[in-house]
């Protein structure tokens, strides 16, 4: 079902997606690993569990993990050693180190040191074997050690392979663009960069799902005008439209209001860490009327109320692009490359950040 919510699982439900998977899946047979790009809702996830479904089919084990909420090692470590145990993935003899082998499968030898283990483990899987981890910058925070493990993976045990998803920043830049320092230098893995749908791809991809779900339809212009083609964004309004049985307008103006909120909770979700939250959501904010550097400074300031410098303004861009929440478009010129969110009124977002700020 083109308009199930759920990330695709199966090449028969994955529109349009053909090359990329045929190349994953290439890729992967010929040992090298792999890193799935774009924006939220564009379809990595789903690209990716019909690439391990199709690996399977060639023979390998492929487990998948997502690492939404995890950002130590330890969690990686017991979501991998749950992952393996229950795809019954064959570890050779070595893995007795740090780990008591039983009737179920492995577990992890209490008190020994969370890279020793994860280490062992990878180097000792003695099946072809393929792990898709799902949204591996959740890992910067222990990106080097994590990068450390890789190198040696893919330097000792060529029979595991990893295809990787997630946002263009920090442990991202460094697996694509590894410098001579990074373990994984020389061996990077190849990129596939997810884009929007052309109009005429989702005219069609629209007018598959709902003859799929037997509903007439035919105001495309008005959603593709809306949301573009973001395809997370078409399953959406699909769904609220065919499956839900909502009509036009609620449909689209649930797709809307709804991803406007998924969109706001990775918006808050990506500014954890940051300090000056609000710089953040003012840039977004101006970027709605403006594009211009120069525009962008003093709209920035305005909204802020004190001016801001050159660089703060820059690093906040930069990073902003480089969770792909901001693109950029010609010289000097930036934009929100979410057509959900460039509709997302931040205002309340930005009261509460600036309220909170002015308070430490
Ligand atoms: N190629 C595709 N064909 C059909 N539906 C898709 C495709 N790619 C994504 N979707 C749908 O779009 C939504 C977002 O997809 P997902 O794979 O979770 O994207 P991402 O991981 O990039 O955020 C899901 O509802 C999924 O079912
Ligand atoms: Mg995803």
């Amino acid at each position: 079902m083109l308009f199930d919510l759920h990330p695709k699982e199966s090449r028969d439900e994955l529109f349009g997606r053909d090359s990329e998977l045929e190349f994953v899946r290439r890729q992967v047979l010929a040992g090298n690993w792999v890193i799935i790009g774009g924006q939220r809702g564009i379809g990595k996830t789903s690209l990716l569990k019909v690439a391990l479904r199709e690996l399977e089919g060639d023979g390998f084990r492929a487990v998948y993990v997502n690492l939404r909420g995890v950002n130590s090692l330890r969690d990686l470590l017991s979501l991998l050693v749950n992952e393996i145990n229950r795809s019954r993935i064959n570890l050779g003899l070595r893995v007795s180190l740090n780990f008591v082998v039983g009737s179920l499968g492995v577990s992890v030898r209490s008190g020994r040191r969370v890279m020793n283990s994860l280490l062992e483990l990878l180097l000792s899987i003695s099946d072809r074997t393929v792990i898709g981890l799902d949204e591996v910058q959740e890992l910067s925070r222990v990106g080097g050690q994590f990068l450390k493990i890789l190198g040696n993976v893919f330097a000792s045990n060529p029979r595991v392979s990893f295809i990787f998803t997630g946002s263009y920043v920090g442990l991202m830049r460094t697996l694509i663009n590894p410098g001579p320092d990074s373990p994984l230098y020389g061996r990077p893995p190849v990129e596939v960069r997810l884009r929007p749908l052309g109009d005429d791809e989702a005219r069609e991809f629209l007018r598959r799902g709902f003859e799929e779900a037997g509903v007439a339809f035919n105001r495309y212009d008005e959603v593709i005008s809306r949301i573009d083609g973001i395809i997370g964004w078409l399953t959406l309004f699909g769904n609220y439209h065919a499956i839900r049985g909502l009509g036009f307008e609620d449909a689209l103006r649930m797709t809307v209001e709804e991803g406007g909120k998924i969109m706001l909770s990775e918006l808050e979700h990506f500014l954890e860490d940051k300090v000056n939250k609000a710089l953040y959501i003012a840039v977004l904010q101006a970027l709605k009327v403006v594009s211009r550097w120069s525009e962008i400074k003093s709209a920035v300031s305005a909204i802020l109320g004190v001016g801001v410098g050159d660089r703060e303004l820059m690093n906040a861009l930069n990073s902003l692009v480089g969770y792909n929440f901001v693109e950029r478009r010609g010289r000097g010129e930036y934009g929100i490359a979410d057509p959900i969110l460039r509709q997302v009124d931040m205002v309340p977002l930005l009261r509460r950040y600036l309220r909170r700020e002015a308070n430490v």
